[in-house]
């Protein structure tokens, strides 16, 4: 039912409720996955192999605690610290990583607020911003024959006195590309809140980011255990900054109601599969390279990428990038269109194989 029912409620709400579009419309890619299993579903960087079979092994454990509220510190928290170096007191594990990149928001943004994100990148970050009625400031990439790149001259001039967050996403969805160190350190050294959105570093183990936790107090380092790991349905995502920001952070979650025992569990199980994850992250990157020449095969722009998927120029092509997704999508594979690119995710080999001929099809269609 439409919120302006005739009841007079809709002059209640506040004025961002009104323009918000609808988490059904931002998900509809997941609608039309979900609601037809023979899909091969390539528009959500996921991972679509199932979770090391140890992860199956903690979730059927998990009954045994499913009847007890989480512990703050969890074995989790404490591996994770080690591993990173840190105290515990300076990470957070939340239900997926989205959870915490949203707390980062209200812990520095407020309406009017200017927050400074690159564009394109991933579309939550703008949706979120703007339920907060905080400014986005958009600093687009810039774009050549090989692809977007960042431009930190760009980032550094869009920040005024009134910047109270700078968000940098690398390897950036969906174009790919990544920052490198000597940009982002020049953006940490502003002093200003920096959250640095890790989700694909994975992917790519020549710009490992956890060095910069132990260099800067304003940068916090959010990752994810939704693409590697293969555990986007289980929610369990991480991040870390100095102990003041992160104590003010958790401030901004809801107390005892985030991350539940089977998560941690199972996240757990997952970070102590080493091979399992290293075996993820070498299919991927095998994959994404065999996938890339067959794409522009095709003669479609596809750009290099970082991460777990791909982005493909669809501006010029008659119908744009939704129309290629819509396109696709009859033809059984679902890919992602976001503004002029369409973002295919990597998939298994055979998966890919679908993607590589459905797209045939529909190009000539
Ligand atoms: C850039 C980026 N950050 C964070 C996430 C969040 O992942 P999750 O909430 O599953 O940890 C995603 C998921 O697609 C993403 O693309």
């Amino acid at each position: 039912m439409a919120a302006t029912s005739g009841t007079g409620i809709d002059a209640y709400f506040v004025p961002a409720a009104h323009t918000l579009p609808s988490n059904a419309a931002y998900l509809a890619h997941l609608a039309a996955a979900s609601a037809d299993p023979t899909l091969v579903r390539l528009a959500s960087n996921e991972n679509t192999e199932p979770a090391s079979p140890r992860v199956r092994a903690a979730l059927e454990a998990a009954y045994l605690d499913a009847n007890l509220s989480p512990p703050p510190i969890s074995p989790l928290h404490v591996e994770l610290a080690r591993r990173h170096g840190v105290e515990t007191s300076r990470l957070l594990v939340t239900a997926g990583s989205t959870e915490l990149i949203e707390a980062v928001f209200r812990t520095f943004a407020r309406a009017g607020s200017e927050v400074v994100i690159p564009a394109p990148s991933w579309p939550f970050y703008r949706r979120r911003l703007d339920a907060l009625e905080a400014r986005a400031i958009e600093v687009p990439l810039r774009r050549d024959a090989d692809g977007f790149r960042y431009e930190v001259d760009d980032l550094l001039d869009a920040i005024t006195p009134e910047t109270r967050l700078v968000v940098v996403c690398s390897p950036n969805n969906p174009s790919g590309n990544v920052m490198e160190p000597a940009d982002i350190h020049r953006l940490a050294d502003t002093g200003i809140p920096f959250l640095l959105d890790a989700a694909y570093a994975d992917f790519d183990p020549t710009h490992d980011p956890m060095p910069l936790v132990h260099e800067y107090d304003n940068v916090i380092v959010t990752r994810t255990f939704s693409k590697a790991y293969c555990l986007a349905g289980v929610r369990v995502g991480y991040g870390i900054g100095s102990a003041e920001v992160i104590d003010h952070v958790d401030r901004f979650l809801v107390p005892g109601g985030s991350i539940g025992n089977p998560a941690l569990h199972a996240g757990l199980a997952a970070l102590e599969d080493e091979a399992y994850h290293d075996h993820q992250v070498a299919r991927i990157t095998e994959e994404r390279e065999r996938l890339l020449p067959r794409l522009r095969k095709l003669g479609l722009a596809a750009y290099p990428s970082h991460g777990n998927f791909v982005a493909v120029d669809c501006a010029g092509r008659a119908g744009g990038a939704e129309g290629l997704a819509a396109a696709v999508l009859a033809e059984g594979v679902v890919i992602r269109p976001l503004g002029t690119l369409v973002r295919i995710s990597i998939g298994r080999s055979e998966e890919n194989d679908a993607l590589v001929e459905a797209l045939a099809r529909a190009l000539v269609a």
